[in-house]
């Protein structure tokens, strides 16, 4: 694929991953992916913003050949979905300087062994001049990385912003359709930026002083209406927990399955709106879309060896790690003569600033009194969510807002 025009003199390059199936070696990408970087023609100097994955680089070397040469290669995240063909840019250019942050420079002598002669170091709203183009970096850390800064292109206003605002989404078209992109968005908002909520926040703030036409991420397509997504970004970060139970379960001999079962019918009559995954087919994208908004975590499981199947216990692990704004949590299942489950998956979900409600756990198959206890949980959580704003299809009050 050729460089596609964004505005004069500025390219859309790097290669789209339409069979890319797992990134991380975790994350499923239903739709693929897209490793953009860009190509900034200055009346006397030229800059490629980021690289693509090193899989990809015979696509950007290619892209390459029907451009000038670069000046400069600005780098605003090292993580090597972007910074990974550095080596070989710089083999090929070899007067070309690589401009990025002091903590980006240590890391990419770290992780890519860059010569360290070859950089040109930047601080925070430090500018550089292209000619009749500026470019200006922001430093909008921990989106994904410490070292993550974005680049603000001043005569065309494009905000070129690495992972922040990007999603995993295959595509050959340069701009984005919002209604095409929102759930993409989502997910990698939820797996990527929702243990940072609070810097994703703040770094919304900095960028939007600016007055921002375009939005060029390095995964998925370009934002030619980048309020929908700032807008969409503000939700996930800073909207309230919405009247959801997130409920990941998993049963051995449908002892928990009866429990999860009737649980679910039990909030369902009470108005609470229940998102429930089976982990022995999970997909993790959906599980953390889920925890963007979800008011409660019932995690079902039976008891394994004493504690918590592996199945519960890993989405103990993510939901820890991805720390949603969750306000309460319990466990559901069985067990068989004894064990420790409920207080081994709690303590994998320590970093969750939630209160624990009673579990409901159950020697063998669930009986009447136990289906009582999960009548009465339902009535808690019921309770509980008065408290909290009612479940918003974000995807369309977002999306049909003109901005
Ligand atoms: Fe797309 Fe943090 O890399």
């Amino acid at each position: 694929m050729k460089p596609r025009q964004i505005v004069p003199n500025v390219h859309l390059i790097g290669a789209v991953d339409w069979d890319r199936r797992l990134f991380d070696a975790l994350i499923p990408l239903p739709d693929g992916t897209s490793y953009n970087c860009y190509f900034v023609t200055g009346s006397e100097k030229n800059a490629i913003i980021d690289t693509t994955d090193p899989a990809r680089s015979h696509t950007l070397m290619a892209q390459l050949d029907e451009l000038p040469a670069p000046d400069y290669l600005v780098i605003n995240h090292v993580e090597q979905d972007h910074s990974g063909c550095t080596p070989q840019l710089l083999q090929r250019f070899p007067e070309m300087t690589i401009v990025c942050n002091e903590k980006a420079r240590a890391m990419l002598i770290d992780h890519l062994h860059v010569d360290d002669a070859r950089f040109q170091v930047v601080a925070d709203g430090d500018t550089l001049s292209l000619g009749d183009k500026t470019l200006t970096f922001l430093f909008t850390p921990w989106v994904h990385w410490p070292e993550t800064m974005s680049t603000w292109l001043e005569e065309d206003k494009i905000l070129f912003s690495c992972d922040f605002f990007g999603s995993h989404y295959a595509t050959n078209d340069v701009f984005a359709d919002k209604h095409e992109v929102y759930d993409g968005a989502k997910r990698y908002y939820a797996e990527i930026m929702m243990p940072f909520g609070g810097q994703v926040l703040k770094n919304i703030e900095k960028v939007t002083k600016y007055p921002i036409k375009f939005i060029g991420p390095s995964h998925g397509p370009v934002y030619d209406d980048p309020g929908f997504i700032i807008e969409a970004y503000k939700d996930w970060a800073g909207g309230e927990p919405q009247n959801i139970v997130c409920l990941p379960f998993v049963s051995m001999h449908e002892s928990t399955l009866r429990m999860v079962d009737h649980l679910t019918a039990a909030l369902t009559d009470r108005g609470v709106a229940v998102e429930r995954f089976d982990l022995t087919t999970l997909d993790a994208g959906e599980l953390a879309s889920s925890l963007v908004h979800a008011g409660t975590i019932v995690l079902g499981t039976p008891t394994v060896l004493t504690g918590p199947h592996p199945l519960a216990a890993y989405a103990a692990f993510l939901a820890n790690a991805l720390k949603p704004r969750t306000r309460w949590a319990t466990v559901i299942g069985s067990y068989g003569w004894a064990g420790k489950t409920v207080e081994t998956l709690s303590g994998m979900m320590t970093k969750l600033k939630c209160d624990f409600l009673a579990p409901v756990m159950v020697k063998g198959m669930p009986r009447a009194a136990d289906y009582a206890a999960l009548d009465a949980l339902a009535d808690t959580i019921a309770e509980n969510h008065k408290e909290l704003a009612p479940r918003n299809f974000a995807v369309l009050t977002v999306c049909d807002t003109d901005f």
